[in-house]
């Protein structure tokens, strides 16, 4: 049966808020009125604007590759799905890393696609190992599917690694949501086997206005743009002026939260050095890490995190690795050390 809803993230949505949500894997929000913008700069005509070539210029610019490989989108979400959509027929194989992001599978799924996996191993850090890739492929895959930054940890593909797996032929879509936290430029670079995916939320804080975007070669963005006159025809008007004004103050966007991250990400790491019950690769790059517990199913401690400590950690269940739990960087300083202190007494009380 194809899949026909996320349950993750429908739970990622309505889960009861805590105090101390270490499932975030974004930074704080950005407030827009932090800018200097004025009310003119949204043209509030009610004019439909089809693939706004302000927006389509600033992201080009920023990844400095030519406007007609830009294809707009709601968020990674729907740009994972456009792009998806505009490479997979019924049947299609299409091998998927696992652990991953739970949306990935259930896009291909709900596109009729026949779905393998290759592995990511928790003792290599979850290291991209194109030589997992190449076992897992047969000559029928279409389309290999991954996360850079990986989702849940964090881990970061290099170009050596990508480039392998470019040559091993099929089409890569590569999310790359959380890449930018990291600096490495994007994989668009690396060749026209490359598609890849992004947008305001995870690195920038700005989730709420679903600036997302899928980087391709020229003809299957168009056939992307062309799929989407079936799905959202255009956005949301405002919402792209806003991404420019976004766009064009981006370093005032990012503000201090490079600092933040590193900073949790020291923490996080003394945190690992001091405990025996949950292992993982140091945190070097990103928003989030995917630590093993060594009492088991992670559930009864996000269980026992939100009933005595209003905190909570993301269950491995949700990437099929009930054993491991994901932890996110993305909270202010003081309240992630907080946080990790309540993560560390709830290990404690289940020890
Ligand atoms: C790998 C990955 N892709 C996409 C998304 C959703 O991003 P967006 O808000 O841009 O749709 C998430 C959010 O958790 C994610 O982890």
């Amino acid at each position: 049966m194809r899949t026909m809803q996320s349950d993750y993230m429908h739970w990622a949505k309505f889960k009861r808020p805590v105090r101390y949500a270490l499932t975030s894997s974004e930074v704080p929000h950005f407030h827009l009125d932090q800018l200097d913008w004025s009310k003119a700069d949204l043209d509030c005509d009610g004019a439909s604007h089809p693939r706004y070539a302000r927006l389509r210029e600033r992201i080009a610019a920023r990844y400095g590759v030519a406007v007609d490989q830009v294809v707009a989108a709601d968020g990674t979400s729907m740009a994972n799905f456009l792009a998806m959509a505009a490479l997979i027929e019924p049947g299609d194989e299409v091998l998927v890393e696992h652990p991953t992001y739970e949306p990935l599978l259930g896009a291909a799924s709900f596109l009729g696609a026949t779905i393998k996996r290759f592995e990511r191993t928790a003792s290599d850090g979850f290291r991209l190992d194109p030589a997992s890739v190449r076992a897992a492929m047969s000559d029928r895959t279409k389309l290999i599917v991954l996360t850079n930054l990986h989702n849940p940890s964090g881990a970061l593909a290099g170009e050596t690694e990508l480039r392998a797996i470019a040559d091993l032929g099929p089409r890569i879509l590569i999310d790359e949501v959380y890449l930018d936290a990291a600096g490495q430029r994007s994989a668009v670079h690396l060749g026209p086997a490359f598609v890849i995916t992004n947008s305001l939320t995870k690195v920038y804080g700005l989730s709420g206005l679903r600036c997302g975007w899928i980087l391709a070669e020229p003809e299957l963005a168009e056939r992307m743009w062309r799929l989407n006159d079936l799905f959202g025809v255009n956005q949301a008007h405002q919402a792209e002026r806003l991404a420019c004004i976004a766009l064009d103050h981006i370093d005032e966007v990012i503000g201090e939260n490079p600092a933040m991250l590193a900073a949790n990400r020291a923490a996080f790491n003394a945190f690992l050095a001091g405990r025996d019950d949950i292992s993982c690769a140091p945190a070097e790059h990103g928003i989030t890490a995917f630590p093993r517990w060594a009492g088991g199913d992670t559930q009864c401690l996000d269980d026992r995190l939100r009933a005595a400590y209003d905190t909570a950690i993301v269950p491995g269940r949700w990437f099929e690795m009930p054993d491991n739990f994901r932890i996110g960087f993305g909270l202010p300083t003081g309240d992630f050390a907080e946080g990790l202190s309540r993560l560390g007494r709830a290990l404690d009380d289940l020890a």
